[in-house]
């Protein structure tokens, strides 16, 4: 079995005029055309529950996509006992098989599909066509094939034999099915979690937030076309914790596979662990979670690379990446040149629907994501120990539309460096140039948070000591960089504290959290 080449697949740039475009216009035309009834996946079924819940562009009110049928405990029940009669073929087929059904849905993704999966993330989620592109499509198709390559590693890792014996490893899926829980920000995360345990021979139950439901159903779709048989992934649409309450209560739960926030996860981890001894096997417990991702300027950074980070790294898809840039230290020597391009960016920045592409800034998730983020502004903005100095309007009648905020915080410890916001608002507080090391120590204390970080620095000595007090404060940490925008295969994501358990999505490391291995001993 010769496994394809390590690659990314390229980013179309939907310019103005090329026919990449007119097809993702085309396809937005055609969902906004047509009203979607969307429904849970169990075994081979489309089950319609007829408890309809309406979906609508969180940039447009006035417009209903669809409706999802959503799901209550009989339907987890049915979708654990399905997933279990199918472990039975499923965990026993070859891996080659199996990888195969993935890059076929892979293929499916960068052709035929590219443009409807692009087009539900956008209108789904209020995402631009460039975030669609780099998160729905690339990072799902990067994903899949490249976790190829890693079942192709794994499989090939054998322990030594001697005379006479015979040591070989058996990559065994784990006994059980694994439960994939998606949060709404990223369309390939989706996708991922139920296909990566799913490929190393698991059967999943997945449950999508109910804000991502109108990309999920396309992966799906996706999956069945690839060939994916009935019972391996099985999407159901119960609320989180309706789902948990069967699911975390089953003796055959073997796993979680979860990303969204830090609260929702420590609540899951003391659901299994107030279930451990009812359980066949130890579940694997992976979840990638929130964070407060920091900028550090040193006096010696180019002002102009770090204004254009910031700006990119703080509201590209309205804040709302678990790795957006939230927190910023700036060195005084800098701030006035840095204040004076983020503003002169964000005056060319619009906001408003995707349908126009033009528009750089969206709207956020829901009324509720509206309601907190705006909390955070407002507060700001009465606050003597902060100002807001860009932004900090807002307007939820037509959609949830924030404009991107930027606040100056006088205190190291102000709510808005210290607390995840997940929405367009970037906090900076501007230290004594001088003072580089001291304000390294409170950068690592002030946030629970370890995901993503980054170092902005020309003097080399910076950047060694930024990079080497920072161990523990990022999972990915970035040198002249925005900290988004991680690539499959070449910045393996996740952190550690608060932020997760940092088993790397997208890497070997991740697929091995997936398998049981049994060791064979056979003497000849
Ligand atoms: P969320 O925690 O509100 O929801 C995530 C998922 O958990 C949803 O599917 C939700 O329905 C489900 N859920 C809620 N309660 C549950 C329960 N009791 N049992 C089982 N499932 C339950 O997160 P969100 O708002 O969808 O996403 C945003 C969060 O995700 C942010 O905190 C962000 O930082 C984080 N995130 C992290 C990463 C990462 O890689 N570290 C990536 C993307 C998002
Ligand atoms: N892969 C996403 C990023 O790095 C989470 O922004």
């Amino acid at each position: 079995f010769n496994v394809p080449a390590l690659r990314n697949e390229p980013v179309r740039n939907y310019a103005p005029g090329s026919a990449e475009r007119a097809d993702l216009k085309m396809a937005i035309k055609k969902a906004r055309s047509v009203v979607t009834e969307i429904p849970q996946y169990i075994g081979g079924e489309e089950i319609y529950s007829q408890n309809r819940q309406k979906i609508s562009p969180p940039h447009d009110h006035s417009h209903v996509l669809g409706y999802f049928h959503e799901g209550d405990k009989t339907h987890v029940q049915r979708a654990i006992e399905v997933a279990l009669d199918a472990a039975k073929s499923w965990s026993v087929m070859k891996w080659e098989q199996r990888a195969a059904i993935f890059l076929k849905a892979a293929d499916l993704i960068a052709g035929p599909f590219r443009a409807e999966i692009n087009a539900a993330t956008m209108l789904g989620q209020s995402k631009n066509a460039y975030q669609a592109e780099i998160d729905s499509a690339c990072e799902l198709i990067d994903f899949l094939r490249m976790n190829v390559n890693f079942m192709h590693e794994i499989y090939g890792q054998q322990p030594v034999s001697s005379d006479g014996v015979w040591n070989r490893m058996e990559y065994r899926p784990l006994e059980g099915f694994i439960f994939a829980v998606t949060p709404f920000n990223f369309t390939a995360i989706a996708g991922n979690l139920p296909a990566a345990p799913a490929m190393m021979g698991n059967v999943v139950i997945w449950k999508p937030a109910f804000t991502q439901v109108y990309a999920a159903h396309v992966i799906m779709n996706v999956f069945r076309q690839a060939g994916l048989p009935a019972g391996v992934i099985n999407m159901i649409l119960a609320d989180g914790p309706i789902a948990g309450d069967v699911i975390f209560k089953h003796p055959d739960f073997a796993g979680i596979h979860f990303t969204g926030s830090t609260r929702v996860f420590q609540t899951i981890w003391k659901r299994i662990g107030e279930n451990i001894g009812s359980y066949k096997t130890f579940p694997r417990i992976v979840g990638e979670t929130g964070g407060k991702d920091f900028v550090l300027a040193h006096q010696s950074a180019d002002p102009k690379a770090l204004a254009t980070g910031l700006v990119r790294g703080a509201f590209e898809y309205q804040g709302q990446k678990c790795s957006a840039a939230s927190r910023a230290y700036i060195p005084s020597n800098l701030w006035e040149q840095v204040k004076e391009y983020m503003l002169e960016d964000l005056a060319e920045i619009r906001m408003g629907g995707v349908e126009d592409f033009t528009n750089f800034v969206n709207a956020v998730i829901d009324e509720k994501a509206f309601d907190k983020i705006t909390a955070y502004i407002d507060a700001a903005g009465k606050s003597a120990d902060a100002q807001i100095i860009a932004g900090g309007a807002s307007d939820k009648s037509t959609g949830y539309f924030v404009q991107p905020t930027i606040i100056e915080a006088f205190k190291t410890d102000y709510i808005t460096l210290c607390e995840e916001i997940f929405g367009p608002v970037l906090t900076v507080y501007v230290y004594d140039a001088d003072k580089f090391e001291e304000i390294i120590p409170v950068i690592d204390k002030t946030s629970p948070y370890a995901l993503t970080g980054a170092v902005f620095a020309q003097d080399r000595y910076a950047i060694q000591y930024a990079t080497e007090k920072l161990v523990n404060a990022a999972g990915n940490f970035y040198i002249n960089d925005k900290p988004t925008g991680a690539v499959v295969g070449q910045q393996p994501f996740g952190g550690a504290r608060a932020s997760g358990t940092n088993d790397k999505a997208g890497s070997v490391l991740n697929l091995l959290r997936w398998v049981s291995p049994r060791v064979i001993k056979e003497t000849l």
